[in-house]
């Protein structure tokens, strides 16, 4: 018999933990996790607790022998754990306020992973996860690293390029979202619906869409054109496709490819609801406020509906899938960040790629794709090429290196305007930069 499952999940503390914890116990049958390690840091301390006994609650109700521990001591956390789950922010939601609300401020989409924001996120984060890649290295080298800390396909890439773990996996709730989704709009089944993902994270495109076996593409983009079943997610202002724009794309576009072919009217939306109701960040403060009363409960034993209301919908599904697909060398498909190994054939092989994928124990095995359509290629190319030279800024702490990484970002006008906004955000941000600084002070 298997020995019980470890798993630690750092950023334990987050509201989202007990989508987690609802996975751990409907699999429990296939995936018997025997101990669930929630790891967070001293700003997290408060949320830890409420979340973490919640997450005892939840387990006792359902009568499990898991057992919850809660920690901040990430490296005793770490030791022999089997699974690693990532799902922390770095600066918590005050640092993806001003992601989102500075660059506004140049007339630049200001958002959480895309564009300046997702470039600050990314510089804050990989210097910590690859801190955690080393921990791993020494407490617990046989352990997967699953990625759920955005941005997710910029922290892969680091990952896999920067560190010595090569059991990683980045993992995103949005081609889950896209085919319930798809499922919703044809109104059948999401079983009966399989969708050709490919792409990189936040830019991953559905090439082909299939019910039963035989193609529905078209059918799915005359859906998608009607504003009603636009596909998006509950971060992302539904804002309606141009119609013969869809048809002429010919392949499913995912809810952030709006800030892409439709920047001029996203700028304008954040831009009129940051006055009126505040930020996304700002939003999921208020939401949080609630969902942490909710969670105070000590009758509360469940995952509140309420957590809908965030933008990580179905996060547990596509974490637990992964991971209990991984332990019982399932071998289906899902759609995860994994090196590309030649499965997109307009992508480096050595490079972060999301993509259909073959989950085995071994890890997951890409699917052969070919080339990418012409029309969306281009785009694809350059924001790989973004998210590489954004990586080599995390880590090297080079401004040049940031500055080249934000000025071939396709969302940012301009090499002035990128230059203003870097130098903006690495001052609003130097508290979790250190890697920018420190050079600084020895000059
Ligand atoms: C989507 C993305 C996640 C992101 C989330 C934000 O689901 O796939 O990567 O973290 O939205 O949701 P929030 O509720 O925080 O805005």
């Amino acid at each position: 018999m298997k020995k019980g499952i470890k798993i630690v999940t750092i950023g334990g503390g987050s509201s989202y933990t007990p989508e987690l914890v609802e996975g751990f116990i409907k699999r429990y049958d296939e995936l018997p996790v025997s101990e669930l390690w929630l790891v967070d840091i001293p700003a997290g301390e408060e949320k830890l607790k409420i979340v973490g006994s919640l997450a005892k609650r939840m387990v006792k109700k359902a009568g499990l022998p898991i057992e919850v521990h809660l920690t901040m001591d990430r490296r005793e956390a770490l030791k022999d754990a089997d699974f690693v789950t990532t799902q922390f922010r770095v600066g918590l939601l005050d640092a993806r306020t001003k992601d989102e609300r500075i660059p506004l401020k140049y007339n630049v989409i200001g958002q959480e992973t895309n564009g300046p924001g997702g470039l600050f996120k990314g510089l804050r984060t990989i210097p910590v996860i690859l801190d955690i890649c080393k921990d791993m290295e020494e407490l617990c080298p046989d352990a997967w690293l699953v990625d759920f800390t955005n941005p997710a396909g910029m922290v892969t890439e680091a990952v896999l390029r920067y560190s010595n773990i090569h059991k990683v996996v980045g993992l995103c709730n949005v081609p889950y979202g896209m085919k319930m989704g798809i499922a919703g709009a044809l109104d059948v089944e999401p079983e009966r619906i399989h969708v050709d993902f490919a792409g990189l994270n936040h830019m991953v495109f559905g090439l082909n869409v299939y019910l039963d076996g035989v193609s529905v593409l078209n059918e799915v983009i005359e859906k998608m054109a009607d504003p009603e079943n636009s596909l998006s997610m509950k971060n992302i202002a539904a804002l309606g496709w141009e119609p013969d724009f869809l048809r002429a794309l010919g392949v499913i576009p995912c809810g952030y490819h709006r800030y892409y072919f439709k920047t001029a009217e996203m700028l304008e939306e954040e831009l009129e609801s940051s006055n009126k109701v505040g930020t996304r960040a700002e939003v999921v403060k208020q939401v949080e406020k609630e969902l942490f009363e909710l969670y105070k409960d000590p009758e509360l034993a469940i995952k509140p509906p309420q957590l809908e209301q965030r933008g990580g919908a179905y996060y547990s599904d596509a974490a637990c899938n992964l991971i209990n697909s991984i332990y019982n060398d399932k071998r289906d498909i899902q759609t995860v960040n994994t090196r590309n190994n030649g499965a997109i054939a307009s992508i480096p092989n050595d490079s972060a790629v999301e993509v259909n994928c073959i989950i085995t124990k071994e890890g997951p095995i890409p699917v052969t794709v070919g080339d990418l359509p012409v029309s969306v290629r281009g785009l694809v190319q350059q924001i790989k090429s973004f998210e590489r030279v954004a990586a080599e800024a995390a880590v090297t702490g080079d401004y040049h290196t940031a500055l080249l990484a934000m000025t071939i970002n396709p969302l940012v006008p301009s090499d002035k305007t990128a230059k203003q906004i870097l130098d903006e955000m690495l001052e609003a941000h130097k508290e979790y930069l250190p890697q920018f600084f420190k050079k600084a002070a020895m000059v």
